[in-house]
């Protein structure tokens, strides 16, 4: 099977974040750090890890700090230098993009998840893509978007990492309905953006990390309103399945949900103690909360 390389990558980034007002009142949610880098980053540089070149931001209002920070410093490298901050410099410099690979684009109007990827379509053309939310910050060993991009050079189609969750939380999710579950892989019959517990197909949910195919767009295109009112990602991709390969792969590595306030508090934690520089003061620091 020839399949084309995956290359590109959408990156919603222009939800409001209102679960973490006061803090994003002025300041995009994806910056918000987790230890010392903004999520948006670990975003990136786990698609960088995946092979992505290309990447495509969907932004709102209040957002221009996401690209700022993907930008060349040039004032602060030249402080840094006569400073005499060579770590720092080479931090800074390490993370930097190659010219040309972010583009943006504006969600004028909050539609839904659906409707965001849509906005990305002249990027998206008729390429493959990997979507990234970044409020799901994934700690993996082997970068979560790598592991969709090889099961997608096994299976070709659409694959959407997936993980259980306990029954009464499946309503926050898209929900797989299964054809057949192979293991690390399952193939998928149906899909449902965030059913009542009582009509959930099963509890393995999709997380946000995704590798579909551009067919997609033409079934968002008719901006059909899903749960919420809001045109919906999961009921765009629902209509793929049968004409092509729809697969949910459980990932290996763990996923917090820093959209939720606990969620972004445990990933610090968690961030910090794999970190040699900071695992041990954290965890002197726990031992006194315990
Ligand atoms: C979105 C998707 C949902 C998915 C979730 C993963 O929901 O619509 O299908 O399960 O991300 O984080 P949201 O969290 O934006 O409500």
């Amino acid at each position: 099977m020839s399949l084309k390389p995956l290359k590109k990558a959408v990156l919603p980034v222009a939800g409001l974040g209102t679960r973490f007002l006061p803090a994003t009142k002025a300041m995009a949610k994806e910056m918000l750090p987790v230890v010392d880098k903004p999520l948006i980053q670990y975003a990136v540089e786990e698609a960088r890890a995946a092979g992505i070149e290309q990447f495509c931001f969907i932004t709102g209002r209040g957002k221009t700090a996401i690209v700022e920070h993907f930008d060349v410093a040039y004032e602060l490298e030249r402080t840094l230098a006569e400073r005499g901050k060579q770590a720092e410099l080479d931090a800074l410099r390490a993370q930097s993009m190659p010219p040309g690979s972010i583009v943006t684009v504006r969600q004028q109007v909050p539609m839904g998840l659906g409707h965001a990827i849509w906005c990305a379509r002249a990027f998206i053309g008729d390429d493959p893509f990997a979507i990234l939310l970044p409020d799901d910050l994934m700690m993996c060993e082997t970068s979560c978007t790598a592991q969709l991009a090889r099961a997608y050079e096994e299976t070709g189609g659409n694959v959407v990492a997936i993980e259980e969750v306990p029954m009464e939380r499946v309503n926050r999710y898209g929900v797989l309905d299964v054809a057949e579950d192979m293991g690390r892989l399952v193939s998928i019959k149906g899909l449902v953006e965030k059913p009542r517990v009582d009509q959930a197909p099963s509890n393995l949910t999709v997380i946000g990390r995704y590798v579909l195919m551009p067919e997609v767009i033409t079934h968002l295109a008719k901006m059909e309103r899903g749960s919420g009112n809001e045109v919906q990602l999961t009921d765009g991709m629902a209509k793929l399945i049968g004409h092509q390969p729809f697969h949910g792969l459980r990932y290996e590595g763990r996923r917090f949900d820093c959209g939720d306030k606990a969620g972004y508090l445990e990933a610090q934690v968690a961030f910090a103690l794999q970190r040699p520089d900071m695992a041990p003061a954290m965890r002197a620091i726990l031992k006194t909360y315990s």
